[in-house]
Formats: C-alpha cells, sequence, structure tokens
C-alpha cells in the first residue's frame, strides 16, 4: 500500500493514513487503500483499531481538493458515495475504533473521525467543517454525524460558517473525549484501546452493535435490539469464565485475567 500503513501490537490494530505531503488528504487511492485495510484485518486476533495520521501536523486535512476540483456533478456523488462508504465501513465495523487525532481534522478529516467510536486529540488539532467556503457541503457524512455527536444547533453553526475550532472547544463541545499533548497522544491511544482489549471481546462488539443498531430506531426497538444481543453472549466461553471469574471467592482467581475467547 501506497498510503496507508498496518501495525499490530498485540490485539491492537493501529492504522495510519500516511501521506504526509498533502497532510494526509483522501484521494481515491486513500479511501480504496482504507478500504483494503479494514478487509484484511485479522478479526479473530484484533479487539480494537486506532486510526490516526502520519507527522504531528495533521491528521487529516479533508478530501483531495485537487481531485474534487475538476469533478462533474455524478463524478462528485460518486466520490462522495466512495467516502461514505469506506466511513460507514469503519462506524459498523465489528470492532471498536478509537480516532487518535494528531493535528488538523478538517473536512473529511473530521468526518473520518466522526466515523470512528471514541475521539481523542493532540492539543494541537484543529476541526472544522470549511466545505462551504469551498463551494461543497460536508460529502463524507459530516452534515449527519456532526449533528448527531455535538448537537443540530452547534453543527449547523460550525457548517454553515465553516470556522475551525481548537482542541480545548471541540473538547468542550463533545466532539472528542479528551485532549493529551503531542507525545502523549499515541500512548493514551494503545492505553485505551488497550483497556478495551482485556475485555471480553463478544461482549464488546455486541455493546457495539447494540448502540449503533439502537440508535437508529425508537426505544421499543432499541430495547428489544439491546435484549437479542445480550441474549447472545450467554453460553460463550466469555460469559462463563467472567461470571465464574467472579463467583470463585478466590480473592486471586477473582483478580485474574480472564482468558477470553473470541467466539
Ligand atoms: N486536499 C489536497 N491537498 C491538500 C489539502 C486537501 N484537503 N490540504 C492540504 N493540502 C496540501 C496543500 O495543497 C499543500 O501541498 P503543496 O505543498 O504541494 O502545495 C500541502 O498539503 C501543505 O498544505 P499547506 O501549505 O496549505 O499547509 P498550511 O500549514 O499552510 O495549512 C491547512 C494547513 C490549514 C490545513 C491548509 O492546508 C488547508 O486549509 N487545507 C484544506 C482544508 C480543507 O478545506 N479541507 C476540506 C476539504 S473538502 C472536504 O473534505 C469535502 C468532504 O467533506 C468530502
Amino acid at each position: 500500500m501506497e498510503f496507508i500503513t498496518y501495525e499490530q501490537q498485540d490485539f491492537v490494530g493501529i492504522i495510519t493514513i500516511n501521506r504526509p505531503k498533502a497532510l494526509n488528504a483522501l484521494n481515491s487511492s486513500v479511501l480504496e487503500e482504507l478500504d483494503k485495510t479494514l478487509e484484511q484485518v485479522d478479526l479473530a486476533n484484533t479487539r480494537c483499531l486506532i486510526l490516526t495520521g502520519a507527522g504531528d501536523k495533521s491528521f487529516v486535512a479533508g478530501a483531495d481538493i485537487g481531485e474534487m476540483s475538476t469533478l462533474t456533478k455524478a463524478e462528485g456523488e460518486a466520490f462522495g458515495k466512495k467516502g461514505n462508504d469506506v466511513f460507514r465501513k469503519l462506524e459498523t465495523f465489528p470492532i471498536p475504533v478509537i480516532a487518535a487525532i494528531n493535528g488538523f481534522a478538517l473536512g473529511g478529516g473530521c468526518e473520518i473521525a466522526m466515523s470512528c467510536d471514541i475521539r481523542i486529540c493532540s492539543d494541537n488539532a484543529v476541526f472544522g467543517q470549511p466545505e462551504v467556503g469551498l463551494g461543497i457541503t460536508p460529502g463524507f457524512g459530516g452534515t449527519q454525524r456532526l449533528a448527531r455527536t455535538v448537537g443540530v444547533g452547534m453543527a449547523k453553526q460550525m457548517i454553515y460558517t465553516g470556522r475551525n475550532i481548537k482542541s480545548d472547544e471541540a473538547f468542550r463541545i463533545g466532539l472528542v473525549n479528551a485532549v493529551y499533548s503531542q507525545e502523549e497522544l499515541m500512548d493514551a491511544a494503545k492505553k485505551l484501546a488497550s483497556t478495551i482489549s482485556m475485555n471480553a471481546p463478544i461482549a464488546v462488539r455486541n455493546c457495539k452493535k447494540a448502540i449503533n443498531d439502537g440508535l437508529q430506531v425508537d426505544m421499543d426497538a432499541a430495547i428489544v435490539i439491546e435484549e437479542k444481543l445480550f441474549g447472545d453472549c450467554f453460553e460463550t466461553e466469555d460469559q462463563k469464565a467472567g461470571m465464574g471469574n467472579f463467583l470463585e471467592k478466590d480473592k486471586e482467581k477473582k483478580l485474574k485475567i480472564v482468558p477470553f475467547q473470541n467466539k
């Protein structure tokens, strides 16, 4: 791959968008490689992903403006679909994805971050949906996910003005869960991913699915989704080991790490 690197550390997979000359902007090749990378993740041995950008200046500075500049209406729509399809794959990926946002997260960069389950950023991060200044709307899910993430009023203000916000404001409005120094960001992301990976993988996956699917329907239907995914955890090795471990009164055993399975 030319623009994506993938590294496995224990149960954690680290995806790096690596196009630093263009501040990791998303052209068609980057999107295609990201799609392939997700297809190739070994889900039997991976429990959490981290998505980040190469370099210390930018996470992703948006969709590639050069590539978009000559598109027709039909090509523009197809380019939007290409990004949306990959971002939706990320959003519905069976295991949690943490965005470690190490700088500019503009346009498609903010949008890809919002397709991840959890966002943490460095103190030099800058967020925004500047598309209206380029004569377009956000096109990789920004009009939908920003409103769902920070609320309709704040999303409309950010999108209509195209104004960028810094990390402290992103934290204040709930766009990111935490802000770290540049040096600390990746360690924090790995620690978070590792904590998630220590928990029962089937339960974690089912939690992601329950939250995602439940948000799309009314509460009565959402509760049924939860019931099914809750029930689905029973009789698994994870459930037997997790509960058995608690019920054994032996303190030593209670504290031991449960050898969770992926089945
Ligand atoms: N597309 C293509 N190239 C980009 C890019 C982008 N989105 N963002 C940065 N680059 C390139 C620049 O053209 C430049 O390349 P050259 O060295 O070959 O000239 C290189 O990255 C470095 O960028 P700058 O010299 O501009 O760096 P800077 O530090 O002065 O500014 C910046 C950084 C504020 C992020 C500025 O690059 C910028 O404003 N970039 C565009 C941000 C943007 O508008 N993003 C939204 C794109 S639209 C979108 O994403 C649509 C969608 O929803 C699908």
